[in-house]
């Protein structure tokens, strides 16, 4: 082993690996066949820094908390911490298979790994990492479905003191066997391209999400509209339907700031048209629903219709802007315009005339983008998509294969909407919401995990799924409420919309030919149940805003599991259907038909039921009462909710003007509230305003402070109440 530029390099039986690191707790494992690093995909944009290393005697590599052992034959490597202690040993590397196989060590739990139909703990499981459009192959998600919509090719390891991440750095379909053939082994591997990982140490999973997140970015603050209510369906087929939706919300006191113009808009599911039948009047539409308190976000997919005198084929087939065969013939698969070419946007050139087309969209008053059959889905083929051997072309002209593309061909979608509704309209934050994502796409969109079904079992799998998405560095996500496949009921919609409602996106969706699923269809208790939970979101979107926050900055989950902040608590490994809605706000949904009562686990230190104000000792199991409109809650003791006074604040992008900070008492407790205008980009030069609330025992009871901290916007008027049990 040997210093080399900014890290080190060995030279092995095979080919080179280098070693760098990106701060004292992550390290990168390259192999290549040559002297030179390889290059890592779109989805890293951390660069490596010089760390102080020193090499012993026997080779052996002490850099940031790592030693690390490289055989020089195989290029195996140990990782351990500086007091030895063992954190990662690889058995079998192998260049030929683009494979690593690790001895499984101390992991109790594996976490992560993106989107998949999976529960939360994912040791003894193997997965695939292909970006698919799941009912392509399969009625609905299930179980045994491997490859969904995202793939990101990162896991956790955990147990009670420690934890590690690993993500492997390949675009190409790759496979994760958590000690599942063999209970021993821990592997990862490739189609194809280079093995090349980083390992990721941390006392806690924090470190680990917010290493990941250090790597591959986090989600830009979004507007703090986009955390209210979204009414969806497949579709709103005209402008009359369209406007009998919002005018249903509204006649419903229904809170609601986005509804969504699904493929029907279109003029015969061409992109970047209209449908003048249907939206003649679409502008002035637009306008109207913008005064009623609602934006309307547009479905806009890859997939160009093949057809003459269509300007956007026209213009990406002369330009010579859409993916090829090998022979150099525009590839054509087809999706809902039938006949379709897709778009390379690969190179920078096809990614900004895209983009120009949004300019119209936003101009006639749309407010968000959906980019979606991004995996991209193509009907024409067993695969489900294009053939391996399509051809891309990179920015400098290399052909790049689509087997390599695959997996960020979505991720390069939403790049491609985002950047565009950026420059075009730089005071606004935008809003995109896609499908298919791979590590690194929380730069550039939101996701929701893809058609689901009106089943109880995917509500409830929904839940460990957006978990990972969360631990994946992925916070803005959410799965169709009231499911989108098949006939909803009133009682799911009930126990969904409950869920939802605590779900970063909040979004009610279902596909044509399904029974209808708007809040009112079903009946006057689901309706009022629905309305109950969908104002207590609104109650919570500063707690929302403020975690999403927190997030931008740095990474964390907003909604997570028990376990990210009970590692040392075993009991918390397993639980898939109670999570964390930042640390403090315990959500326990009800995810079963006919329940009336469910367990609750609390773990240790007392626990105030939300709605009857009762105080628990935690480290046990609970009954909770849960009758269909009740969803159990709990808060943290030390725990301070700030919450909007009224939930039936239908116009979300007004400012804040008072807050009630609820303070759990029984510990001391911290809060740091940000507040701005909600959805411009002046907060990035300095238009925010921050304070703290802190919560002290004192000898009269509870001593209550807040402290501005800076005052760059309007700070809402905040009333403390003291919650004692
Ligand atoms: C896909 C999407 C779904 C959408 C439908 C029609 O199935 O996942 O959300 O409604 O296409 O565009």
């Amino acid at each position: 082993m040997k210093q080399d530029g900014l890290g080190y390099i060995v030279r092995g039986k095979n080919g080179f690996l280098h070693i760098l690191f990106y701060n004292d707790n992550i390290v990168r494992f390259a192999y290549s066949k040559d002297e030179e690093v390889p290059k890592s995909t779109v989805a890293v944009i951390a660069e490596p820094t010089g760390i102080d290393g020193f090499l012993e005697d026997d080779g052996v590599l002490k850099a940031g908390v790592f030693k690390v052992d490289v055989d020089r034959d195989s290029l195996a490597v140990k990782i351990s911490d500086l007091y030895g202690s063992i954190l990662s040993e690889d058995l079998m590397v192998s260049f030929q298979k683009t494979k690593i196989e690790k001895k499984k060590l101390w992991e109790h739990g594996i976490y992560g790994n993106g989107e998949k139909y999976s529960w939360l703990n994912q040791l003894g499981s193997k997965t695939i990492n292909y970006n698919s459009d799941v009912l392509l192959h399969h009625k609905f998600h299930h179980p045994a479905v491997q490859e969904m919509h995202t793939a990101i090719p990162f896991f956790i390891g955990t147990c009670p003191g420690k934890a590690y991440g690993l993500f492997f750095d390949n675009s190409y379909r790759t496979t994760f066997d958590f000690a599942k053939s063999d209970p021993e082994i821990i592997s990862f591997q490739a189609d194809g391209g280079n093995l090349d990982y980083y390992f990721i140490y941390g006392l806690d999973l924090a470190d680990v999400v917010k290493g990941y997140s250090l790597l591959t970015g986090t989600l830009p603050l979004p507007r703090r509209q986009i955390l209210g209510y979204h009414q969806s369906r497949y579709s709103y087929q005209n402008q009359e339907e369209l406007l009998a939706v919002a005018e249903g919300l509204r006649k419903h006191d229904l809170p609601c700031d986005f509804l969504y113009l699904d493929i029907h808009y279109m003029d015969a599911y061409k992109v970047f048209t209209v449908n003048k039948d249907g939206f003649k009047d679409f502008k002035e539409v637009l306008q109207k629903l913008k005064k009623m308190g609602f934006g309307v976000v547009v479905i806009i997919n890859p997939g160009v219709k093949v057809e003459e005198g269509y300007r956007v084929f026209e213009q990406g087939k002369e330009k010579g802007y859409f993916v090829t065969k090998p022979s150099g013939e525009v590839y054509q698969g087809e999706v809902w315009p039938k006949p379709a070419a897709f778009p390379d946007y690969l190179r920078t050139e096809v990614r900004q005339w895209w983009g120009e087309f949004y300019r119209e969209l936003l101009e006639s008053g749309v407010e968000g983008i959906w980019n979606d059959m991004n995996e991209p889905s193509d009907f024409t083929r067993g695969s489900g998509t294009l053939p391996d051997d399509a051809v891309h072309r990179s920015d400098d002209g290399t052909e790049v294969p689509h087997a390599e593309v695959h997996n960020i061909y979505g991720l390069l979608q939403t790049r491609a909407t985002r950047e565009a509704l950026e420059a075009i309209q730089p005071e606004k934050r935008s809003f995109v919401l896609t499908r298919a994502a791979f590590a690194g796409s929380q730069r550039y969109s939101a996701l929701w995990t893809g058609d689901n079904s009106s089943l109880w079992e995917h509500m409830e799998c929904s839940i460990p799924m957006i978990l990972n998405l969360g631990l994946s560095g992925y916070s803005f996500v959410g799965a169709d409420v009231g499911g989108f496949r098949g006939d909803c009921n009133g009682e799911m919609l009930a126990r969904w919309t409950q869920l939802g409602a605590f779900i970063p996106f909040f979004r009610n969706h279902s596909e044509i030919g399904s029974a209808r699923q708007e809040p009112w269809v079903f009946s006057a208790e689901v309706l009022e149940i629905v309305r109950k939970y969908i104002c207590l979101r609104y109650q919570f979107l500063t707690y929302f805003y403020n975690l999403m926050k927190e997030s931008a900055n740095s990474g964390v989950p907003v909604a997570r599991p028990l376990l990210y902040h009970y590692q040392d608590d075993l009991n918390t490994y397993h639980i898939n259907d109670q999570f964390l809605l930042g640390e403090g706000l315990m959500v326990c949904p009800v995810v079963r038909p006919g329940i009336k009562n469910r367990m609750v686990y609390l773990p240790d230190g007392d626990w105030y039921d939300y709605w009857t104000g009762e105080k628990l000792s935690g480290g046990r199991y609970v009954i909770a009462e849960a009758p269909l409109d009740k969803l159990p809650l709990y808060v943290k003791a030390g725990t301070i909710l700030p919450l909007n006074d009224s939930g039936l604040n239908k116009k979300t992008d007004e400012p804040i003007r008072k807050l009630t900070a609820h303070c759990y008492s029984g510990t001391d407790g911290y809060c740091r509230l940000y507040f701005d205008d909600g959805f411009s980009t002046k907060y990035r030069q300095g238009e925010y305003s921050e304070l703290e609330i802190i919560m002290k025992k004192g000898l009269q009871g509870m001593r209550t402070e807040i402290n501005v901290l800076r005052d760059g916007y309007p700070i809402p008027e905040i009333k403390l109440k003291i919650h004692d049990g």
